[in-house]
This record gives structure tokens, sequence and C-alpha cells, in this order.
């Protein structure tokens, strides 16, 4: 069914299988509108599928996937495109050019799908930048970036294009504490000043209480608990109540 307005993501008894592995089963979840949903769980358990499913990059085997108004699963390319435009990723490794300057893999993709001159190409570019603090570093490579800054451009590769819907892959893994609350500090801005809806995945418990409203525990591919924390802590799985508990 056609899930209401107030929706932005929904998964409908979503499964994807890798030759006879079953990697997710019948996987089903909603994500309201400005609403951040963190996904927790244990290595391999299917996290960085489900965001790929999210944006197509992966077509599931059964099941249905909403973009707001827009059932992915069944879309042509060309339709498809317009329905990613409404999407951000911050991939792990940050996905960034490396013969490019920061300045460069930030305006490439704005000079390739929007029609904006090169002033507001420029003028957006600092903005972002200044945005994840990183407006003095606009000419560097990025080989040149320490493990922060480089979570901090890839945000901002993915912010770039004015999403609607974020999609976050471990945005805090590798990084020292403080760094990787910063990084949640500015996914927590995303959503609450720019009203964006935020999927992220995580394996930081302290980030994801501070940035999630709803949590999704997946293992072995399948969802064994999801909602508010409260409602993970008091689950019977005991894999989701370990997740989701702050270490003493
Ligand atoms: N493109 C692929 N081809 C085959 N197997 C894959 C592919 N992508 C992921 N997998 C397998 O699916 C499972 C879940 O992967 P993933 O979603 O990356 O796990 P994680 O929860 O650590 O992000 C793993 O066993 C992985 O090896
Ligand atoms: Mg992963």
């Amino acid at each position: 069914m056609n899930p209401d307005y107030s929706t932005a993501v929904s998964f409908q008894s979503v499964s994807k299988s890798f030759g006879a592995k079953e990697v997710l089963h019948q996987v089903s979840f909603n994500v309201a509108a400005g609403q951040a949903l963190c996904i927790l769980g244990r290595s391999g358990t299917g996290k960085s599928v489900t965001l790929r499913l999210t944006i197509a990059l992966l077509r599931p085997d059964a099941g249905k996937i909403w973009i707001e108004q827009d059932e992915i699963t069944t879309l042509k390319t060309e339709e498809l495109s317009r329905v990613r435009r409404k999407i951000g990723f911050l991939f792990q490794d940050a996905a960034l050019f490396d013969s490019f300057t920061l300045y460069e893999n930030l305006a490439l993709p704005l000079a390739r799908l929007t029609n904006k001159s090169k002033e507001e190409i420029d003028s957006l570019v600092v903005k972002v930048l200044r945005e994840v603090g990183l407006a003095a570093d606009k000419e560097i490579m990025p080989s040149q970036l320490s493990g922060g800054m480089r979570k901090r451009a890839g945000l901002a590769r993915a912010l770039v294009l004015e999403p609607k819907i974020l999609l976050a892959d471990e945005p805090a893994s590798g990084l020292d504490r403080i760094t990787a609350s910063e990084i949640d500090e500015l996914l927590m801005q995303q959503k609450v000043e720019r009203h964006m809806t935020l999927i992220v995945v995580t394996h930081d418990v302290h980030g994801a209480r501070r940035v999630g409203d709803r949590f999704a525990i997946l293992d072995k591919g399948h969802l064994v608990a999801y909602g508010t924390a409260t409602e993970v802590e008091s689950s019977d799985n005991d894999t989701a109540r370990q997740l989701i508990s702050l270490p003493c």
C-alpha cells in the first residue's frame, strides 16, 4: 500500500539474496519525514545492503520500497534518476575522487546534474564546506584529509545536491569519540534545521541515541526489533537489547 505523505522511506517485506545466501528476510520499516532511523547490527547482517536498496543501487528479490510517493523497485532508469536526486549518500569510505580537489569534488556533481551557474555553484560549495567546517581546505586533495575531515568531506559531497533524504553508512566509524560526536552534531543539524530525513547505519550507540528517533536492529538479515530506544530496550530479543544499551 502507498504510505501516507508523512512517510519518507518505507520498506515493505523486502528480501534480498546473493546466490543461495539470503541477506535480508522480509524486512519492513517506515521512516517519517524529518526523522532519523538508526540501523544497528553486527557486521554482515545486511545494513549496507539496506542502504543500497534504498537508493536502488541494488534491487530486492521481493517486497516494495517507497521513497515518498514512488515505489522504486519497478521504476525505469529515467524515473529512478528523479527519485535518486532526493537522496544523498554518505558512503563508508566517503567516495571522493582522489584526483580532484575538495572544491572540485563538490562542484562537479552540481555542474553535471543541475543548471546552476558557475557563481551559484561556487557560493553553494563554499556554503556547504563552511557548514562542515572545511571552508579553509577547499583546495586540498582528498589524500591530505585526516579521517575525520574525510568523513566531513563525504558529508559535504552528499549534502551539496541538497537532498531531502540522507543515507549515512557508519559516518562515525574509525573516528575518536570527539570527532565522532562532531559528525553526529552535523547530522542532527541537517535533521533539525533542514527537516532532512536520515537513515544512519552505525555501531556507535552513543551517537545513535543522540541522532535517532527510531531504531532498527538487524540480525542475520532479520529485523529483530524496531521502535523507539525505550521500545527496543524492552524487546525480548537479546541482541537488540545489547545493541541499544549504553555501555556502563
Ligand atoms: N554485492 C554483493 N554480492 C554478494 N554478496 C554481498 C554483496 N553485498 C553484500 N553481500 C553480502 O551480504 C551480507 C551483508 O552485507 P552488508 O549489508 O554489507 O553487511 P553490514 O551489515 O556489515 O553492512 C554479507 O554477508 C555480504 O558478504
Ligand atoms: Mg556495512
